[in-house]
Protein backbone atom coordinates (compact mmCIF):
# COMPACT_ATOMS: atom_id res chain seq x y z
CA UNK A 1 0.00 0.00 0.00
CA UNK A 2 2.72 2.26 0.58
CA UNK A 3 4.56 1.69 -2.82
CA UNK A 4 1.30 2.29 -4.39
CA UNK A 5 0.48 5.65 -2.58
CA UNK A 6 3.90 7.05 -3.34
CA UNK A 7 3.30 5.79 -6.80
CA UNK A 8 0.25 7.88 -6.60
CA UNK A 9 2.52 10.60 -5.24
CA UNK A 10 0.89 14.05 -6.19
CA UNK A 11 -0.89 13.02 -8.64
CA UNK A 12 -2.04 15.00 -11.76
CA UNK A 13 -3.69 12.52 -13.52
CA UNK A 14 -6.92 14.31 -13.72
CA UNK A 15 -8.44 17.22 -13.51
CA UNK A 16 -9.62 17.06 -10.55
CA UNK A 17 -5.96 17.55 -8.44
CA UNK A 18 -6.73 21.40 -8.89
CA UNK A 19 -9.53 21.61 -6.36
CA UNK A 20 -8.16 19.25 -3.88
CA UNK A 21 -6.70 19.80 -0.91
CA UNK A 22 -5.72 16.61 0.01
CA UNK A 23 -5.50 13.39 -1.96
CA UNK A 24 -7.68 10.80 -0.31
CA UNK A 25 -5.92 7.43 -0.47
CA UNK A 26 -8.14 5.37 1.76
CA UNK A 27 -7.22 3.67 5.45
CA UNK A 28 -7.58 1.08 8.04
CA UNK A 29 -6.77 -2.49 8.27
CA UNK A 30 -3.98 -3.01 5.65
CA UNK A 31 -4.88 -7.27 6.07
CA UNK A 32 -8.33 -6.50 6.03
CA UNK A 33 -11.07 -9.36 4.96
CA UNK A 34 -13.48 -6.64 4.51
CA UNK A 35 -13.13 -3.61 1.83
CA UNK A 36 -15.74 -0.51 2.02
CA UNK A 37 -15.45 1.34 -1.39
CA UNK A 38 -17.65 4.53 -1.64
CA UNK A 39 -17.63 7.09 -4.33
CA UNK A 40 -14.96 10.11 -3.64
CA UNK A 41 -14.10 12.41 -1.09
CA UNK A 42 -16.55 14.80 0.09
CA UNK A 43 -15.65 18.65 1.79
CA UNK A 44 -14.84 16.93 5.16
CA UNK A 45 -12.54 14.14 3.49
CA UNK A 46 -10.51 16.55 1.28
CA UNK A 47 -9.66 18.79 4.47
CA UNK A 48 -8.51 16.07 6.43
CA UNK A 49 -7.19 13.43 3.81
CA UNK A 50 -9.50 10.81 5.26
CA UNK A 51 -11.98 8.80 3.78
CA UNK A 52 -15.66 9.06 5.20
CA UNK A 53 -14.98 11.92 8.31
CA UNK A 54 -18.14 13.33 7.45
CA UNK A 55 -22.08 12.81 8.15
CA UNK A 56 -22.21 10.09 5.32
CA UNK A 57 -18.97 8.81 7.45
CA UNK A 58 -20.42 9.02 11.04
CA UNK A 59 -23.04 6.41 9.62
CA UNK A 60 -21.04 4.70 7.82
CA UNK A 61 -18.98 4.30 11.24
CA UNK A 62 -22.47 3.38 12.74
CA UNK A 63 -22.76 0.95 10.43
CA UNK A 64 -19.48 -0.95 10.42
CA UNK A 65 -20.28 -1.05 13.91
CA UNK A 66 -23.49 -2.79 13.62
CA UNK A 67 -21.73 -5.74 12.18
CA UNK A 68 -19.64 -5.65 15.55
CA UNK A 69 -16.39 -4.44 13.37
CA UNK A 70 -14.59 -1.13 14.10
CA UNK A 71 -13.27 1.02 11.54
CA UNK A 72 -9.98 -0.13 12.77
CA UNK A 73 -10.50 -4.02 11.29
CA UNK A 74 -11.69 -2.86 7.50
CA UNK A 75 -10.32 -1.25 5.06
CA UNK A 76 -12.27 2.16 3.91
CA UNK A 77 -11.62 3.62 0.93
CA UNK A 78 -13.29 5.40 -2.77
CA UNK A 79 -13.25 5.01 -6.07
CA UNK A 80 -11.84 8.30 -6.76
CA UNK A 81 -9.16 9.79 -4.49
CA UNK A 82 -9.99 13.66 -4.97
CA UNK A 83 -12.76 15.52 -4.08
CA UNK A 84 -14.95 16.89 -7.46
CA UNK A 85 -16.12 20.53 -7.22
CA UNK A 86 -19.26 20.68 -5.69
CA UNK A 87 -19.28 17.19 -5.13
CA UNK A 88 -20.49 16.31 -8.32
CA UNK A 89 -20.74 12.91 -9.08
CA UNK A 90 -17.35 11.43 -11.02
CA UNK A 91 -16.70 11.59 -14.62
CA UNK A 92 -15.80 8.49 -16.54
CA UNK A 93 -12.25 9.96 -17.43
CA UNK A 94 -11.91 10.52 -13.55
CA UNK A 95 -12.67 7.32 -12.77
CA UNK A 96 -10.46 5.93 -15.40
CA UNK A 97 -7.03 7.84 -14.24
CA UNK A 98 -8.14 6.59 -10.60
CA UNK A 99 -9.39 3.34 -10.66
CA UNK A 100 -6.18 1.08 -11.48
CA UNK A 101 -4.79 2.32 -8.12
CA UNK A 102 -7.81 1.45 -6.21
CA UNK A 103 -7.14 -2.30 -8.37
CA UNK A 104 -3.82 -2.08 -6.84
CA UNK A 105 -5.04 -1.60 -3.45
CA UNK A 106 -7.48 -4.67 -3.79
CA UNK A 107 -4.82 -7.07 -5.06
CA UNK A 108 -2.22 -5.62 -2.10
CA UNK A 109 -5.20 -5.98 0.57
CA UNK A 110 -6.78 -9.37 -0.93
CA UNK A 111 -10.33 -9.02 0.95
CA UNK A 112 -12.23 -11.77 1.42
CA UNK A 113 -15.36 -9.19 0.85
CA UNK A 114 -16.02 -5.82 -1.12
CA UNK A 115 -19.08 -3.70 0.30
CA UNK A 116 -19.71 -1.69 -2.62
CA UNK A 117 -21.49 1.66 -1.02
CA UNK A 118 -23.89 3.23 -3.61
CA UNK A 119 -24.19 3.46 -7.16
CA UNK A 120 -21.07 5.22 -8.73
CA UNK A 121 -18.73 2.24 -6.09
CA UNK A 122 -21.57 -0.82 -7.47
CA UNK A 123 -21.49 0.09 -10.98
CA UNK A 124 -18.08 0.90 -11.56
CA UNK A 125 -16.59 -2.91 -9.97
CA UNK A 126 -18.93 -4.30 -11.35
CA UNK A 127 -19.08 -2.91 -14.66
CA UNK A 128 -22.55 -2.73 -14.87
CA UNK A 129 -25.28 0.52 -15.53
CA UNK A 130 -27.81 -1.51 -13.46
CA UNK A 131 -29.65 0.75 -10.93
CA UNK A 132 -28.29 0.26 -7.30
CA UNK A 133 -31.76 -0.68 -6.12
CA UNK A 134 -31.58 -3.93 -8.12
CA UNK A 135 -27.70 -4.43 -7.56
CA UNK A 136 -27.60 -4.51 -4.07
CA UNK A 137 -28.95 -7.17 -1.80
CA UNK A 138 -26.74 -10.04 -3.29
CA UNK A 139 -23.02 -11.37 -3.65
CA UNK A 140 -20.87 -10.62 -7.03
CA UNK A 141 -17.88 -12.30 -8.02
CA UNK A 142 -15.75 -9.14 -8.25
CA UNK A 143 -11.91 -11.45 -9.44
CA UNK A 144 -12.89 -13.88 -6.79
CA UNK A 145 -13.34 -11.73 -3.91
CA UNK A 146 -17.24 -11.88 -2.80
CA UNK A 147 -18.88 -8.18 -3.57
CA UNK A 148 -21.89 -6.86 -1.86
CA UNK A 149 -23.48 -3.64 -3.35
CA UNK A 150 -25.48 -1.83 -1.03
CA UNK A 151 -27.18 1.78 -0.66
CA UNK A 152 -24.38 4.79 -0.18
CA UNK A 153 -24.62 5.88 3.47
CA UNK A 154 -25.35 9.95 2.56
CA UNK A 155 -28.57 8.50 -0.01
CA UNK A 156 -29.18 7.36 3.80
CA UNK A 157 -29.09 9.95 5.33
CA UNK A 158 -31.66 11.63 2.44
CA UNK A 159 -33.45 8.67 2.57
CA UNK A 160 -33.63 6.64 6.23
CA UNK A 161 -36.57 4.71 5.14
CA UNK A 162 -33.89 3.02 2.84
CA UNK A 163 -32.30 1.64 6.22
CA UNK A 164 -33.66 -1.55 6.60
CA UNK A 165 -32.86 -2.99 3.02
CA UNK A 166 -28.94 -2.07 3.86
CA UNK A 167 -29.42 -4.09 6.91
CA UNK A 168 -30.31 -6.88 5.62
CA UNK A 169 -27.49 -6.14 3.33
CA UNK A 170 -25.19 -6.11 6.26
CA UNK A 171 -26.58 -8.93 7.67
CA UNK A 172 -25.96 -11.31 4.84
CA UNK A 173 -22.26 -9.63 5.07
CA UNK A 174 -21.77 -10.10 8.51
CA UNK A 175 -23.15 -13.79 8.27
CA UNK A 176 -20.27 -14.98 5.42
CA UNK A 177 -17.73 -13.04 7.19
CA UNK A 178 -18.34 -15.14 10.57
CA UNK A 179 -18.15 -18.34 8.31
CA UNK A 180 -15.05 -17.57 6.79
CA UNK A 181 -13.29 -16.69 10.25
N1 LIG B 1 -18.75 9.82 0.46
C1 LIG B 1 -17.97 8.94 -0.19
O1 LIG B 1 -18.39 8.29 -1.14
N2 LIG B 1 -16.72 8.79 0.23
C2 LIG B 1 -16.21 9.45 1.26
O2 LIG B 1 -15.03 9.26 1.58
C3 LIG B 1 -17.05 10.37 1.92
C4 LIG B 1 -18.32 10.53 1.51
Amino acid sequence: LTDICSDLGDCQRCKLASGRTHIVFGSGQAAAKLMFVGEGPGFEEDQQGEPFVGAAGQLLTKIIAAINLSRKQVYICNIIKCRPPANRNPEPDEIESCLPFLERQIAAIQPDFICALGKIAAQTLLKSDVPISRLRGRFYDYNGIRLMPTYHPAYLLRNPDKKRAVWEDMKMLMKEYRYED
